[in-house]
């Protein structure tokens, strides 16, 4: 059985369409180098959303609000609501005027500060989890990303191909409290276009907290 030719090329090809004002965020991201989702993990990750029906979301690592804007537009009214974190008060400040232009910010709400410590206080449960953070604090996110997941709750990891994720994605493997994958992707607009994607679903731990 052949394969298409070009493989990367083909692919390209079904970058999904998206709005003036989300490629407007890519061009700023590209120009400023902000590490954004892309067009791809983003449709990925309202897809997720939209095919687990998740109503709670949690997001870590807001940026300017590119993937915030796709996960909360997939979020079903009146109820669904996205929380995300972000340290940097000047990117929150940017996340919630471009929420407000897009639509979404009557579902949204940027939560400022360092993610362990707002996710020490935090309480779930979450239905849908988005880890976008440094991959230095994949890992020591991981446990509180369990207790705030109700149980079947869906974990999607970024980045895991970066060396500072090897931990998390070993942890994650091995551990009992997930059933887990990690993908080796081609992520067209991307940062970086090849990279890896990890999804984990709660299968232990009790109820959420
Ligand atoms: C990769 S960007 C997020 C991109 C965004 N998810 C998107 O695709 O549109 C990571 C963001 O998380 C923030 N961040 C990184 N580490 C963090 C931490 N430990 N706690 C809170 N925010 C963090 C950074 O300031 C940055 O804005």
């Amino acid at each position: 059985m052949s394969m298409l030719p070009d493989l990367e090329g083909y692919f390209r090809r079904f970058v999904p369409p998206r709005d003036e004002f989300l490629r407007r965020l890519e061009e700023e991201a590209v120009f400023e180098r902000i590490p954004i989702v892309g067009p791809v993990v983003a449709e990925l990750l309202a897809l997720l959303v939209v095919a687990t029906g998740a109503r709670r979301v949690l997001e870590l690592g807001t940026a300017t609000g590119y993937s915030a804007i796709y996960l909360a537009r997939a979020l079903t009214p009146p109820d669904g609501r996205l929380l995300t974190l972000e340290r940097d008060p000047v990117m929150a400040a940017r996340a919630e005027a471009n929420l407000a232009r897009a639509g979404v910010a009557d579902r949204v709400e940027v939560r400022r500060g360092e993610a362990m410590a707002v996710l020490a206080e935090l309480t779930g449960p979450f239905d849908f989890i988005f880890l976008d953070i440094d991959k230095e604090g994949y890992l020591p996110a991981l446990p509180h990303c369990h207790r705030l997941l109700r149980p079947g709750g869906l974990l999607v990891a970024d980045n895991v191909g970066f060396a500072a994720a090897a931990d998390f994605n070993r942890e994650l493997f091995l551990s009992p409290l997930w059933r887990s994958v990690p993908l080796l992707c081609l992520l067209p607009h991307h940062s970086p276009e090849r990279d890896g994607l990890a999804f984990a679903v709660k299968v232990g731990g009790g109820p959420p907290g």
